[in-house]
């Protein structure tokens, strides 16, 4: 393994209080088990509440990857404590491959991924992102050209059905579209508050009696942004590129927050493991199908946050953490390998569409 993390010297003080809780942080902590000398990879910068822990419980460098501006500020001034050993830089984690080997280094010996928004790229209004508070509809994570009001605005009817069905699991996403199509016949819809009264026009709030319902927007909003960001797309190429990555014995660590990712990873830690892939009607089960495997999965399946995290933290509430150790096997998608790649069927998202 390679790669001195360079970082700016000085005596910043830390911000009073983190701007995001890191959610399932001791398990995050158990399954990496940070040593001395070691480098990871904070995927998923945020407010670097994974990095800061890492680089407290060992003498180690760690590298964050965030494709915010806002999460790089932040960065910024987090190196500041850590010097020689942090480093944040801008970009994809889709991209990690290119990302790192541009810094010089070859291997890394852990990989954590946070996946969606921060609290605070939720709370700050101007992003768009919830429909709690009013603002553009805009739901860009980093610096992309396309913003939600783009789709929202011009996609054919169907289209957007499509994709808030796919991307939301919503039932009613036909009706959705519908009154979305009807609504912006009249004006575009450019804010957040007049695209989740629309919606709320249509769905009656989700979840148990009694419990806190469910705003009848989330699913369609985070299917927008889901879309907007192309985030079970680069769940998929950053899985492949951890799998590049890590050296044998090196550990991968993936929180996610809703169905559609967690079952992306399960499946990509399964196959990787040596499981049959999950037959499906698209793809019947293949015989014989076998490959040295390049993971081993951590504890027995998925880690959830406890009842006292989650009320802590309602954030936390739909974490869920799977972790594999890379094996000295060849990554299944390295150039020139035969079998399946990394793109493929196995770490795609479904393709059901009402
Ligand atoms: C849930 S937050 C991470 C919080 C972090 N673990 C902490 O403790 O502060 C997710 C972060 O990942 C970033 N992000 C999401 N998808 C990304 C991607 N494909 N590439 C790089 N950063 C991404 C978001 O901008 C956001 O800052």
């Amino acid at each position: 393994m390679t790669g001195i993390m360079t970082g700016t010297a000085g005596h910043a003080s830390p911000p009073s209080a983190p701007p995001h809780a890191p959610v399932l942080l001791a398990a995050v902590l158990g399954v990496m088990a940070a040593r001395d000398g070691a480098t990871y990879i904070d995927a998923t910068f945020g407010a670097g509440g994974y990095a800061r822990a890492l680089l407290d419980a060992a003498d180690c460098n760690v590298l964050g990857i965030d494709r915010d501006r806002a999460a790089l500020a932040l960065g910024d001034k987090i190196t500041e404590r850590y010097p020689g050993r942090l480093r944040v830089v801008s970009g994809c984690f889709g991209d990690m491959v290119e990302i790192v080997k541009a810094l010089g280094i070859e291997r890394v010996d852990g990989i954590v991924l946070d996946l969606g928004v921060s609290s605070m790229q939720l709370d700050d209004a101007g992003r768009g992102f919830s429909f709690r508070h009013d603002g553009p509809l805009d739901m860009r994570m980093g610096s992309g050209s396309a913003v939600a009001a783009d789709v929202v605005n011009t996609y054919p009817e169907k289209d957007l059905a499509d994709l808030i069905y796919r991307y939301g699991e919503e039932r009613a996403s036909r009706r959705i579209a519908r009154a979305i199509v009807k609504a912006r016949a009249a004006a575009p819809i450019t804010r957040t508050g007049e695209l989740a009264d629309i919606i709320r026009g249509q769905v009656k709030s989700g979840g148990k009696k009694g419990a806190k319902r469910r705003d009848p927007a989330t699913r369609t909003f985070q299917a927008l942004r889901i879309h907007v960001n192309d985030e079970l797309g680069e769940l998929g190429r950053g899985l492949t590129a951890a799998e590049t990555l890590l050296v044998s014995g090196g550990r991968l660590v993936v929180v996610s927050f809703h169905s559609l990712e967690d079952r992306m990873v399960k499946d990509f830690i399964r196959l990787r493991s040596g499981g049959q892939p999950r037959p499906s009607r698209h793809r019947p089960l293949a015989a014989g199908f076998s490959r040295p495997p390049s993971f081993k999965p951590i504890g027995r399946g998925v880690v959830k946050p406890t009842a006292f995290e989650a009320a802590a933290n309602p954030r936390a509430r739909s974490a869920r953490l799977r972790a594999a150790a890379r094996t000295d096997a060849a990554a299944w998608n390295m150039p020139g390998s035969p079998g399946p790649a990394g793109d493929s069927e196995e770490t795609a998202p479904g393709k059901d569409a009402p």
